[in-house]
């Protein structure tokens, strides 16, 4: 149910963090997997990283803004059907209403919403080909619930969530799905000064009931179960993993 032997896959957003883990899963299911980043060179030493431990990755450079269907040439290696899409991608800009200008906040919407409809328009004809498509966007429970002070990433990641739901109901049928994964707290790489930040422990303690962040690779079972044959009949929903903190009142 969960085997992904003879599928392919492309993660943009695929070269760190959870797009990684994401696509060496994906990988270790059994699926050629393409992982997407900016740059050649760090995508290549990933690959070279990750192919040490035994799992075979493929690399499909290029910014998502500007050049989806370069990435997309490269990961279908040039027209072949295109399994799965997880849309990782997902940058931030902090700066709160009083210093974010208009120009910011569209900059970051581009990035994190436009560029996720621009990939899955570009992905479409190809996941169209395949028998199972599954086609997957990396939200965040900042669509759901808001800290103060991130209007830009937290409308982006609203708005991706009720892409979703838009896209599945016009694109799904038995051979294509449309689904989310929203990620809480996880202690990636980028976020390793707040993980280790003691005064921000104390409300993890309080506001997640696990009281702990994520661990990168715990995100990775639910990328697998969406991409699988064991989803055929999930389609629309957004699958939030982050320890609770989102229902605890
Ligand atoms: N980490 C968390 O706790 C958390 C929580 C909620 C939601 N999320 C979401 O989960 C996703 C992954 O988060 P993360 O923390 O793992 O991210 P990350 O470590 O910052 O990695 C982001 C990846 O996106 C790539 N990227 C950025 N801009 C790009 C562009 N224009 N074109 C192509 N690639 C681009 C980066 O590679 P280059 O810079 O080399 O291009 C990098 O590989 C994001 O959508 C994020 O919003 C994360």
């Amino acid at each position: 149910m969960f085997d992904l032997s003879g599928k392919t896959a492309l993660v943009t957003g695929g070269g760190r963090g959870l797009g990684l883990e994401m696509a060496k899963a994906l990988a270790k299911a059994g699926a050629s997997v393409a992982i997407n980043g900016r740059s050649r060179t760090a995508l290549e030493a990933v690959r070279d990283q990750v192919a040490s431990e035994g799992v075979i990755l493929e690399v499909a450079p290029g910014d998502v803004v500007t050049d989806a269907q370069r990435i997309l040439d490269d990961a279908t290696r040039n027209g072949q059907a295109l399994d799965i899409l997880i849309h990782a991608v997902g940058v931030r800009d902090r700066r709160g209403t009083d210093d974010m200008d208009a120009a910011g906040f569209a900059t970051l919407i581009n990035t994190d919403l436009t560029a996720a409809y621009g990939m899955a328009k570009a992905a479409l004809p190809y996941l169209r080909r395949s028998d199972a498509g599954r086609l997957i966007l990396v939200t965040s429970i900042a669509a759901v619930a808001a800290r103060g002070g991130d209007p830009a990433y937290t409308a982006a990641k609203g708005g991706l969530e009720a892409l979703t739901r838009s896209l599945a109901v016009e694109l799904g049928s038995d051979t294509l799905t449309v689904n989310a994964i929203a990620p809480g707290w996880f202690a990636t790489e980028t976020n390793a000064a707040l993980a280790a930040d003691p005064a921000l422990q104390q409300f993890v303690d309080i506001r997640i009931p696990l009281k702990r962040w994520g661990r990168p690779e715990e995100i990775a079972p639910a990328a697998v179960f969406l991409a699988s044959p064991a989803a055929s009949f999930v389609n629309g929903i957004t699958l939030t993993v982050d320890g609770g903190m989102t229902v605890q009142m």
